[in-house]
């Protein structure tokens, strides 16, 4: 077979469009609003600061690091930095490859609410609308009886754009799709924070946000709302950065990469928690109830009360409407790209396919998996129960095993440091040896404990036991269990330990096999 050379960005501002377009997603437009207002509101600023600064941005520099070190998906990384470690890559692939499922859904809803934007479809009940009418949703969770067609065709249409970018490649698709995307939202997202900042009651929304609870600050689940942010909206743990970090040039600023990425999500964040709560206030004042009773996050707000908040806007409703879903959906489309690659990326090294027939397999097989499970009456429910899960017991618990593994079991943190140092302009010191061997692991496992508690004392939302043992434990179980299993199985096409153009690492000196083995 002929060899397909590896793919690369374009320049250094595609990547780093794509890395924002991939932190910036649902998690700062449906859930950092909430997450900051029943926190603390202006003193969440605080322990979310100390998170980005000490979890977020030191793990996205491990893992542009590895990415870019051994040049490869998430396995094929983890197993050139320690053979064992294959495991933790093949993980991160099957968290991703459920995550995609669900989000193309969302992406879905996103689409045909900013159509009903334009005549407000939903009318005067929009949680009746989004329930019965839109979803169909079954009185409970339990076997498919009905499908949804007026999911099914937007759904059709998300997976066929994402397939399309897929096939066109790192630099045709993913680099061009967030070149255009990335400045749209923003210039989307302004409009819309602007047109709410001149709403009757902004100004009240604006206080319940920012008003400082100082004493959050000595509650631990604040601090562990923090890092759990900051954490989902950086994209950290799904295997993304490793990934998107491999198609880097040999010559590539790491450490000032992450740092640009980190700062810019975490801006989008704060305008969208500006743009949520102005609007939030107008509600508020224009029904005379408080604050805490109309905020909301997630579907609640998105699809119930931004919907009941559109329908009584004095002026301009069916442009607020449009800017807010167009928002969501760019938002969550260059997301899913960014998840899909991971799963993509780890095929076609696998099994040493091109990237168009590995697109269309692995891109097709995630498409046929969400088309079949989402558009029908048990749809919210099993994404209630695979989002829940897979972000606890998947992306977290990933992201912990493997600042573990990497700090204390192989021990490879001075190596990666060594190699950042080698092409970044801001030098990494002990600072980060210590976040990523100490403070990141002492959080996170805090994190797991807290949240394992909650879920053992109480069924999650109170679904039946049968249903949360499949559709929520049973699937990051499996992501978990499959991925040990996959990393078992003997690879052909890979040498176990790869090679490295800097010639600092393991196998050094065979640089152009490293590049070819890939492209196969
Ligand atoms: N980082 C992405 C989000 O915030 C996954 O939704």
């Amino acid at each position: 077979m002929a060899q397909e050379h590896r793919e690369q960005w374009g320049s250094r501002t595609g990547f780093l469009l794509a890395a924002i377009g991939s932190a910036v997603g649902l998690g700062n437009i449906w859930r950092f609003p909430y997450i900051a207002y029943e926190n603390g509101g202006g003193a969440f600023l605080v322990p979310y600061l100390v998170a980005l600064l000490t979890a977020g941005i030191p793990l996205l520099i491990m893992e542009y690091t590895i990415g870019h070190r051994f040049r490869g998906s998430a396995p094929a990384s983890f197993r050139r930095l320690s053979r064992p470690t294959e495991a933790l890559g093949w993980w991160q692939v099957a968290i991703s490859f459920v995550i995609a499922v669900y989000y193309g859904a969302i992406v879905a809803w996103g689409l045909c609410y900013a159509w009903f934007s334009l005549r407000q479809t939903w009318g005067d009940d929009p949680e009746a609308f989004l329930y019965e009418d839109f979803l169909q949703v079954a009185a409970a969770p339990g076997g498919i009886t009905n499908y949804v067609p007026g999911v099914l065709w937007p759904l059709v249409g998300v997976w066929v754009l994402v397939l399309i970018v897929m096939v066109l490649g790192v630099r045709r698709g993913i680099e061009w799709a967030n070149r255009i995307f990335i400045p749209l939202l923003a210039v989307l997202f302004t409009i819309l924070v602007v047109q709410a900042l001149f709403l009757e009651g902004a100004a009240v929304g604006l206080d319940a946000l920012f008003a400082p609870d100082w004493s959050a600050i000595t509650d631990g689940s604040v601090w562990v709302a923090a890092y759990g942010q900051i954490f989902f909206s950086l994209s950290i743990g799904f295997g993304i950065m490793i990934t998107y970090a491999s198609y880097l040039r040999r010559r590539s600023d790491l450490t000032g990469s992450a740092m640009v990425a980190g700062f810019a999500n975490s801006s989008f964040e704060i305008l969208a928690g500006i743009g949520v709560f102005a609007t939030l206030g107008f509600m508020a004042v224009a029904s005379g109830i408080p604050v805490d009773e109309v905020a909301t996050s997630g579907i609640g707000l998105a699809f119930v009360a931004f919907p009941q908040i559109i329908s009584s806007l004095p002026f301009g409703a069916g442009l607020f409407g449009v800017l807010f879903f167009v928002s969501l959906v760019i938002a969550g489309l260059t997301s899913l790209i960014s998840i899909v690659q991971v799963v993509v990326s780890a095929v076609q090294d696998r099994l040493g396919m091109r990237r168009v027939p590995a697109a269309l397999l692995v891109g097709g097989v995630i498409a046929a998996v969400s088309i079949a499970l989402f558009p029908t009456d048990q749809g919210i429910y099993l994404l209630d129960a695979a989002d829940h899960f897979i972000n606890q017991y998947g992306i977290v618990l990933a992201g912990l095993a493997s600042v573990i593994v990497v700090a204390w079991v192989v021990r490879r943190l001075p190596m990666l440091e060594a190699h950042a140092a080698k092409t970044s302009v801001v030098a990494l010191t002990w600072w980060w040896r210590i976040t990523l061997s100490v403070i990141t692991p002492v959080v996170l496992g805090f994190m797991m404990y807290d949240s394992l508690r909650a879920e053992l004392a109480q069924n999650y939302e109170d679904y039946p036991t049968w249903f949360l043992l499949t559709a929520g434990w049973g699937v990051a179980g499996a992501a978990l269990v499959l991925g040990i299993l996959i990393s078992l199985i003997p690879w052909k096409n890979l040498p176990s330990e790869a090679a490295d153009a800097d010639g600092d690492g393991p196998g050094a000196g065979t640089a152009a096999a490293g590049e070819t083995e890939r492209g196969r």
